[in-house]
């Protein structure tokens, strides 16, 4: 079945939805975007996610053409739509179409704003149980990762070789240091039962969440250690696991065929997974 989308103010059937060869999204990634994921047709952890979006904006003077109240009653309208009850929900903005293609931008053109739905299993995830396999990648991408961008090209690249080579994802290194998922935030649990993960810098994307998380992690009484950590670390931690608006938490059972702890879904892991899933459909808008 088609879905609804939008686009600059217009809900289309997806084979009607446009945009010009000339968008600037289409010629130069000058564009940025967001997931929020969907439970229970609610919106989960949409008001960080709009912060990083009105952050990635400012980073690079692109104009949001929506206030948050704006963007969610698009969001909602969607859902209603698509009749979405798990998934959820792509939004990009671009720099618009100025009519020809020029490195260099003009100020005042119109920005391009699309959101679409997609339905996904995220509570009963078989990645869940089974946990995944990632392989270490280098880390080529640029030096604003904080910047929620669409130059994904380093990441689609990582994510084929990991699936030719029979596992489920990247995890990415600079230096000898893990920084983060292909689309993720990446941890590990040390002997002592700490969750480590680096801290937020330039080099990561500041993970919504990884935020809530973190927050959750001190209610269960796990300390959470934001440091460096490197591969050779993560290959003799207790547990691993990643997070993000399109998995939560899944558990990372091997890295570059490593079996991490005994080779199972880490505890910490899935407890963190439980709390944070109660606490966002608790907190759903
Ligand atoms: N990716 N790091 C990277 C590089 C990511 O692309 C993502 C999310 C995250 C986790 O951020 P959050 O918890 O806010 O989803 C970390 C999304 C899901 C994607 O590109 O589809």
């Amino acid at each position: 079945m088609e879905r609804t989308v939008y686009l600059n103010g217009e809900y289309l059937l997806e084979s009607q939805a446009s945009v010009s060869i000339f968008d600037r999204g289409f010629l130069f990634a000058d564009a940025v975007y967001e997931v929020t994921a969907v439970l229970q047709g609610k919106l989960i952890d949409n008001a960080g996610h709009f912060r990083r979006l009105e952050r990635s904006c400012r980073e690079l003077n692109l104009t949001l053409p929506v206030t948050y109240q704006e963007l969610t009653a698009i969001q909602h309208e969607l859902i209603a739509k698509n009749g979405l009850q798990e998934g959820g929900i792509y939004l990009q903005l671009t720099r618009g179409n100025e009519g020809d293609r020029d490195f260099s931008y003009s100020e005042g053109v119109a920005p391009t704003l699309m959101l679409f739905t997609q339905a996904r299993n995220l509570v009963n995830n078989p990645k869940v149980q089974q946990g995944i396999k990632v392989i270490s990648y280098d880390d080529m991408r640029w030096r604003r990762r904080d910047i929620k961008t669409t130059s994904l090209l380093p990441a689609c690249m990582a994510k084929h070789a990991a699936h030719a080579a029979n596992a489920d994802d990247v995890w990415l290194i600079e230096d000898g240091y893990v920084t983060e998922g292909g689309s993720s935030n990446a941890y590990i649990v040390t002997q002592e039962g700490n969750i480590v993960t680096r801290p937020l810098s330039n080099d990561i994307l500041h993970g919504i969440t990884r935020a809530s998380l973190i927050t959750l992690a001190d209610e269960l009484g796990v300390t959470v250690e934001e440091r460096y950590f490197t591969i050779d670390e993560a290959y003799a931690a207790k547990e691993a696991f990643i997070s993000s608006a399109t998995t939560f938490v899944w558990p990372v059972v091997a890295i570059d065929d490593k079996p991490i702890g005994d080779g199972k879904p880490g505890h910490i892991a899935l407890a963190l997974r439980d709390i944070y899933i109660r606490t966002a459909q608790a907190m759903a808008e």
